[in-house]
């Protein structure tokens, strides 16, 4: 069985008193006791005090990129043992923003994965189409690309099958047009028939997400298809009682 889980993708927002003001309302919420697994994914200047923060919740802390290398002459980057150092579990790697406004490429997001497997981080890779692509019927194709290039580096990974994948076409993000549930679940099923072709039976334990436009009104259109593990969630990740009511929605649909 894999563990559903929320990610919230908090990007360029949110400052060290915001992040504190969340994990105090945050705590105030009713989760129960959820199976669902929680992961911030912060800026990295509140990594480390959110770090201390959440000791005392079951959220979890990822990053939102790094760089490959573990050290050296990379002006503005973070490495992976940073990460690693301050109670890092999760990284983001290959999101569309920075594919499109940095210029990321599948080969720099293969590295991040790979760098990320041997410091312990487990990787969380986006894959997704954007709107011309999709239009013009080069959603699989280009999922296959970027997903095959990500992974290419992990062939002698042992840990490889604790790879998240998380769907995300770039029209849909921060749109608030999400793309249909029966899509997002053929996306999923196709990233995981490009993994089980590649990996075998160990492809069944990768978890997969969607993401783009997710709410806690829509979101277990998403989480209660059997496809889909969970969403990565921008926008409404970043109020406590909206974060808490999609873990919440997520869990009840799987009858926890
Ligand atoms: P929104 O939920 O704001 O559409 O963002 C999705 C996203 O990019 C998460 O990584």
């Amino acid at each position: 069985m894999r563990q559903p889980l929320v990610i919230a993708n908090w990007k360029m927002n949110m400052t060290l008193s915001e992040t504190e003001e969340f994990v105090r309302r945050f705590a105030q919420e009713d989760m129960g006791s959820s199976s669902v697994e929680m992961v911030i994914c912060a800026p990295f200047i509140a990594l480390s005090l959110l770090g201390t923060l959440l000791q005392q919740t079951s959220l979890l802390l990822g990053a939102q990129n790094m760089h490959w290398e573990k050290e050296g002459a990379f002006t503005g980057e973070i490495s992976p043992l940073m990460l690693r150092e301050i109670g890092v579990c999760f990284v983001i790697a290959g999101h569309s923003e920075r594919r499109i406004q940095f210029g990321e490429t599948d080969g720099q997001v293969a590295r991040k994965v790979a760098a990320a497997f041997a410091f312990g981080l487990i990787p969380i890779l986006c894959v997704g189409e954007n709107d011309e692509e999709r239009l013009t019927g080069k959603t699989e194709a280009v999922i296959q690309r970027q997903l095959l290039a990500a992974v290419s580096a992990m062939e002698q990974e042992q840990e490889r099958h604790k790879l998240i994948v998380a769907y995300e076409p770039v029209w849909a993000i921060g749109t608030g047009t999400p793309a249909h549930s029966g899509d997002a679940a053929a996306a999923a099923a196709f990233i995981r028939s490009l993994l089980h072709e590649k990996w075998g039976e160990r492809a069944v334990d990768v978890r997969i997400l969607y993401g783009g436009s997710v709410n806690p009104e829509n979101i277990t259109a998403y989480t209660g298809r059997p496809e889909i593990d969970g969403a990565l969630v921008g926008n409404s990740s970043l109020k406590p009682a909206s974060y808490a009511a999609m873990v919440r929605a997520v869990a009840a649909g799987r009858g926890d």
